[in-house]
């Protein structure tokens, strides 16, 4: 089974991903993980982030061991990841590599947010998650905080804004729920209270 999962930034899917693949024991993939490497590397290369023959480079190679640095999940590089996002070349480099694990044996859990539309389109289940703009950034600083980060409510919140507008707005891939994907707003719901919806829903529709 291959269940595709997407949503704009902090809306919950990553944790609400990893419990259904521990679930359904599917593997499971964060493809916004992906373009945050390929933001942390070409930042570390010193780069422009719109500099797309350099950016498509690193796309091509990207290290799976190298998706659990930290520094991945800061929200800078989280920006700066919605700008490399851009970039056709990168995108079609990171699409290749997110089909290729969709299609192992035993299935896969996809997340990000052209996942239903776009890398698997042919998934059994598509959810698309959805929580206000002010939940997500209260979860998120949330968990900025509590991972030791210093940065106040209102620059997480205008950073969601900002990174929202971006991924809607983009000519290719942009943010948008596939016609046939199952929406989930989780602005009420906490993550058990979610992941027994989302459990209904693919129970219902696979
Ligand atoms: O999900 P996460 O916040 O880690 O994603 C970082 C950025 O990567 C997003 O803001 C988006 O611009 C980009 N992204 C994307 N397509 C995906 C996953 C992430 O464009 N499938």
């Amino acid at each position: 089974m291959i269940i595709a999962l997407d949503g704009p930034a902090a809306s919950g899917k990553g944790t609400l991903a990893k419990k259904l693949a521990a679930h359904y024991g599917l593997g499971h993939l964060d493809t916004g993980a992906l373009y945050r490497a390929v933001a942390r590397d070409m930042i570390d290369a010193g780069k422009a982030l719109d500099d797309e023959e350099a950016a498509a480079g690193i796309a091509q190679q990207i290290d799976p061991a190298s998706l659990e640095d930290p520094e991945l999940r800061t929200a800078e590089t989280g920006a700066a990841a919605s700008h490399v996002a851009k970039l056709k070349s990168v995108r079609a480099a990171l699409v290749n590599y997110q089909r290729k694990f969709a299609e192992r044996p035993g299935g896969a859990i996809v997340e990000g947010r052209d996942i239903g539309t776009v890398v698997c389109p042919g998934a059994d289940v598509k959810i698309f998650i959805e929580a206000s703009t002010k939940v997500r950034a209260e979860r998120r600083h949330k968990e900025l905080v509590e991972a030791g980060q210093d940065i106040s409510y209102d620059e997480i919140h205008a950073q969601i804004a900002a990174r929202d507008e971006l991924d809607r707005s983009r000519t290719i891939s942009p943010l948008v729920p596939a016609a046939d994907a199952l929406l989930l707003d989780t602005s009420d719901l906490g993550i058990e209270a979610a992941f027994k919806v989302a459990i209904e829903l693919i129970e219902t529709n696979r």
